[in-house]
């Protein structure tokens, strides 16, 4: 499974471009306002850090609209793909710019018929949204299950990005569901890697080896 790192903030896809793991990064006009910069210079910036694909998100509400925006947007950079809404213009956008060969990642995706409809139009990302589904008591791995049995049912290749991931058992549910790509924020990626029986056991092997050297 990929991992991209869900954030604008240059220091956070830095640290985690630097761990050596990272293929992409998205954004969305909430994580791009809260860094109060540029929209475009500073999408270029995270395209100069990161080489995998960029999620730049339209803001347009009309399929016209969001298809011009979204060539706009795909000129920063070679690796920057075109993140819509699941909406009905944005089906249409979405058809538009795979004509052109522009990839789209498709957002705010809450039903599997969403999801069967933007890879009909050739969408090269889905981003269903578990986190937000979860937050209204619903099952949002279920999600990522039925799409990935919808889109092996009938070879669909665009790849399915779990989105709105809040914690690290998220993340393993959606790499058990088969998703293609996880987008994580930082600060769940940083928690990953950790378990504190790793950190005790490490203290006592780092003690005993302390023992050891003392009596020789
Ligand atoms: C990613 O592409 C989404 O915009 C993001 O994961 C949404 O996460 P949130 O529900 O935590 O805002």
């Amino acid at each position: 499974m990929d991992i991209y790192v869900d954030t604008a903030n240059l220091d956070e896809i830095r640290q985690a471009a630097d761990l050596g793991i990272l293929d992409g990064v998205t954004t969305n006009p909430s994580l791009v306002a809260k860094e109060g910069a540029e929209f475009h210079p500073h999408l270029a910036k995270i395209c100069e850090i990161v080489s995998g694909p960029v999620s730049a998100e339209v803001t347009a509400t009309d399929a016209a609209g969001m298809a011009s925006q979204g060539e706009e947007l795909s000129r920063i950079a070679s690796n920057i793909v075109i993140k819509c809404p699941c909406t009905v213009a944005g089906l249409k956008a979405c058809k538009a710019l795979a004509d052109k060969e522009i990839r789209t990642n498709m957002t705010l995706c809450f039903q599997p018929s969403q999801a069967w409809l933007v890879a009909k139009a050739g969408a090269f990302l889905v981003s269903p949204f578990l986190g937000r589904i979860d937050d209204i008591s619903g099952d949002g791995v279920e999600l990522i299950h039925q799409i990935r049995q919808i889109y092996d049912n009938y070879g669909y290749e665009t790849k399915i990005l779990a989105a709105s991931l809040r914690h690290p058992k998220h993340v393993v549910d959606v790499a058990l569901a088969g998703a293609d790509v996880a987008t994580i924020p930082f600060g769940v990626i940083k928690q990953l890697m950790n378990h504190p029986l790793t950190d005790i056991g490490l203290s006592k092997f780092l003690a005993d080896w302390e023992r050891l050297q003392a009596s020789q």
